[in-house]
């Protein structure tokens, strides 16, 4: 899907625009570079690299909906305290550049180069990704240069998920694939040299939009949810997608590089879930092995059609027994949230804290949930700044859990501008740490990682 299958429509008023098109979500169109931009507070020193985070910006000021305008990644560069730039870049993908370049061929062949690879943006093997689940990766500088599409050596034939798993033992990338067409979805596993080493075709009912999955240190973790592939939707153009109370609901359990095996499901309630937070083997009193899932769940989602986010995810957790195929589900707390995130570090393994961010009530918050005790705690921004996803980077020397910072970029209304800012993730109710005011208004995005030197 491209920002310009649809015209665009003339002569909106603000107010008749689509919310993607609105407000904070409307896109920019300067790419601006600026530098050694002024700190309030102190960056932490310690803090060298580059912010990055990804999200949709249609070149043409029109997109059929959210999740397809074309990438924009906003990035800052930190040393020694200092900001030392920030810019803002297209990626310059097939989609932005060759407008005329269809995906879906008129005989049913798949371009996977063309992608609007607007989601995420990741690291592995020294490699920048920008990612989209429709699409093969895009590879990018640090500088934001756009350097190509990247489809490991021309190994990977199924499109990628822009929720990769960077297991932290093995340095092995867990992904997947999935498609309109069978096999509607594959797995994948690059090794931690960058080598893709395994795909395996993984059987699922029908197409279903599968946005993001989950590892452990010996599973991979797929849901297969009932937001279903809908033919007359696609042809419409948007989002071919919509809820089918009929389709059920499963998350399916394989180990982690096992060959020519499926993964074993359970059925869970009808729901959906774009982002686990986290996933981790645990072994309950009885010495049952078991896996426990924390995800952002969604009762339901785009039964109105799909422009309808009903903003109403709440932590949620999943604990499937692998010795006796039980399901126990249980809501963990009712802020709505999205975006949940935990240290890179604990990706697959046991975690204490996970991070989200609440902006969706009264109060635009970040919050940390501490899974031991049940407890949360917010960093409120107050009713006119609004924060994004935050990404959490751990403290040099730090001995606790939560010992760290929490990157977000966060809109003032007031001033219609965004700041960068730093959080300490141990200390929720403290000030900011840093706040970093930037050149122009960045539009509310999707997905950012930190990449240290
Ligand atoms: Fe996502």
């Amino acid at each position: 899907m491209t920002s310009t299958e649809n015209p665009p429509q003339a002569d909106q008023t603000e107010a008749k625009k689509p919310f993607h098109l609105r407000g904070n979500y409307a896109p920019v169109f300067d790419e601006v570079t600026a530098h050694d931009l002024e700190v309030v507070g102190s960056l932490p020193p310690e803090l060298n690299g580059h912010y990055v985070r990804n999200g949709a910006n249609p070149k043409s000021g029109w997109s059929p909906h959210w999740f397809a305008g074309d990438g924009m990644i906003h990035g800052l560069r930190l040393s020694g305290g200092n900001a030392e730039w920030y810019r803002n870049r297209w990626v310059q993908t097939r989609a932005l550049n060759e407008p005329d370049a269809k995906m879906i061929g008129d005989d049913g062949t798949v371009d996977r180069t063309i992608g609007v690879s607007n989601t995420h943006i990741v690291r592995h093997a020294d490699k920048l990704l920008a990612l989209v689940e429709s699409s093969f990766p895009c590879e990018l500088s640090t500088e934001l240069d756009t350097i190509g599409v990247h489809d490991f050596g021309g190994e990977l034939d199924t499109a990628m998920t822009a929720h990769p798993k960077i297991c932290p033992i093995t340095g092995e990338m867990h992904f997947f694939g999935y498609g309109f067409f069978e096999p509607y979805l594959t797995y994948h596993r690059v090794d931690a040299s960058g080598q893709l080493v395994q795909s395996e075709a993984i059987d699922v009912p029908g197409p279903t939009m599968i946005h993001d999955f989950s590892i452990t240190e010996t599973q991979v973790i797929f849901m297969d949810l009932p937001v279903v592939f809908d033919l007359d939707l696609a042809m419409k153009g948007g989002m071919p997608y919509r809820w089918d109370d009929d389709y059920g609901a499963r998350v399916g359990v394989m180990e982690r590089g096992a060959v020519n095996t499926q993964p074993t499901w359970f059925d869970v309630d009808p729901c959906y879930v774009f982002h686990p937070m986290n996933s981790f083997d645990a072994t309950n009193d009885r010495g049952e092995r078991e896996v426990v899932i924390d995800t952002a769940r969604y009762p339901e989602l785009w039964k109105q059609g799909s422009t309808n986010f009903n903003n109403d995810a709440e932590l949620y957790r999943w604990t499937l027994n692998l010795d006796t195929g039980a399901v126990a589900e249980a809501g963990l707390d009712d802020r709505q949230i999205e975006f949940p995130r935990v240290a890179e570090h604990l990706v697959g393994l046991p975690n204490r804290y996970g991070y989200a961010d609440s902006s969706f009530q009264e109060q635009n918050a970040i919050v940390k949930y501490d899974l031991e005790t049940g407890e949360a705690a917010e960093h409120r921004f107050g009713n006119d700044r609004i924060p994004g996803e935050a990404v959490f980077v751990p403290a040099e020397g730090g001995v606790n859990e939560d010992d760290g910072w929490l990157l977000t970029i966060v809109y003032d209304k007031t001033r219609d501008s965004s700041d960068f800012v730093v959080l300490d993730a141990s200390d929720m109710s403290a000030d900011a740490v840093a706040t970093v005011a930037l050149p122009q208004r960045v539009p509310f995005g999707f997905h950012g990682s930190w990449l240290d030197d």
